[in-house]
């Protein structure tokens, strides 16, 4: 039940911390080495794998495509997301040495279990990251790696996010393990900071909730949001924009930030709210400055620009009307910290526009036919 909340998917979000610990726990031994024996596919097998093809639909792809970022730095073996809609349709390349990755949160989308039929009949290895135990896609897959979020009800997904962000981050840990593409230390050091992440996330929870709801409230009237983002903001810009429409039933659109100048900043008029993910200022990291001239770009032509940025950020309250702080943190981990502010403000919004956040209109919870 939802336990004293107002709607499953306000107790949802709360439990993102939770979600990041239980999908942690249990994975790595007392060194902080990766213990991934559950999945039954050996290390050799492992070593083997020359190539990722993760394949999901709507927030579960974009969980994919946040782990492409990390998964290509760590593992240095290309990985490939696409569409499973999309993916059997065009002769995809599959070999034995490729390892499919079937990510759901319910289990049950018709769309993925299409398409992992197709990669397994063409001799790849499945490996489903999933949250529902017994679902016909774990069942049908190859070895399954499961996300421990507890069950989401919600239609919008929220924790199954985060928590399909951690194990495909431990996958790739495990990976780079085996293969040894990264030092241990680097890997423990990984380790550690993912068990650092879910205070940090509560901590978003906690003191954001106020300016988050304070946004919303003035944005009722809005027609239409931009999101941008850059590296592993750029997925998060996308699963924003999705919470969004979904829910609050908003035009939105998610780019990648360097794609402003090649067509969307024609749709920046005066007023027009653009929500961008900054990445961390630290290192002097030249992404930073990239994602803070687009905000100046939206901002001259007359954007209410919304940031999602890191703690002690100098350059980002010149340029943003507001800012919902995160916590610093390793970049790619930053999406499990910077998706929580994105996941409440599309919640505030269809609660202050009167709607039914768990059950929107023409959604259902999984998707089971193609
Ligand atoms: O159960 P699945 O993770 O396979 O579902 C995939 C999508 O249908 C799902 O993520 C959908 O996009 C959500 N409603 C997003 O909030």
């Amino acid at each position: 039940e939802k336990g004293g909340w107002d709607s499953f998917m306000d107790k949802e979000i709360h439990e993102d911390p939770a979600a990041v610990a239980d999908t942690l726990r249990g994975r790595y031994d007392v060194n902080g080495d990766l213990d991934l024996d559950e999945v039954h596919i050996s290390p050799d097998v492992f070593r083997q794998i020359d190539k990722i093809i993760v394949i999901a639909c709507g927030t579960a792809s974009y969980a994919g495509l946040v782990a492409k970022y990390a998964i290509e730095h760590w593992v240095r073996i290309p990985v490939e997301v696409e569409l499973a809609h999309e993916f059997r349709y065009r002769d995809p390349i599959l070999t034995p040495r490729t390892l499919v990755v079937a990510i759901s949160q319910s289990g049950e989308t018709m769309d993925t279990l299409m398409a992992l039929r197709h990669a397994r009949e063409q001799g790849s290895r499945v490996l489903a990251i999933c949250n529902t135990r017994g679902s016909s896609i774990p069942r049908e897959s190859d070895a399954v790696l499961y996300t421990h979020a507890g069950p989401e009800i919600a239609v919008a997904s929220t924790k199954a996010f985060v928590a399909q962000i951690v194990a495909t981050y431990l996958l790739g840990l495990y990976l780079a393990q085996v293969k040894g593409t990264m030092y241990r230390d680097e890997i423990h050091q990984m380790v550690d900071s993912l068990k650092a992440m879910p205070p940090k996330i509560q901590q978003v929870l906690d003191t954001q909730s106020e300016t988050v709801r304070r946004t919303a409230a003035r944005m009722l009237e809005a027609r239409s949001f931009l999101f941008l983002g850059r590296h592993v903001g750029y997925p998060v810009a996308l699963e924003g924009a999705l919470k969004l429409k979904e829910i609050a039933y908003t035009f939105t659109e998610g780019f990648a930030a360097g794609e402003l100048k090649h067509g969307p900043i024609a749709l920046v008029e005066p007023g027009e709210p653009v929500v961008i993910i900054v990445p961390s200022s630290r290192g002097r990291d030249i992404l930073h400055n990239k994602v803070i001239s687009a905000i100046e770009e939206v901002k001259a032509r007359g954007a209410y620009t919304i940031a999602v940025a890191e703690e002690g950020d100098p350059d980002v309250g010149r340029y943003a009307d507001v800012v919902f702080w995160r916590p610093q943190c390793p970049t790619l981990l930053s999406p499990l910290v910077d998706v929580v502010p994105l996941q409440l403000f599309a919640l505030d919004m269809a609660e202050l526009k009167g709607l039914d956040v768990d059950k929107p209109r023409n959604l259902a919870k999984s998707v089971t036919v193609e």
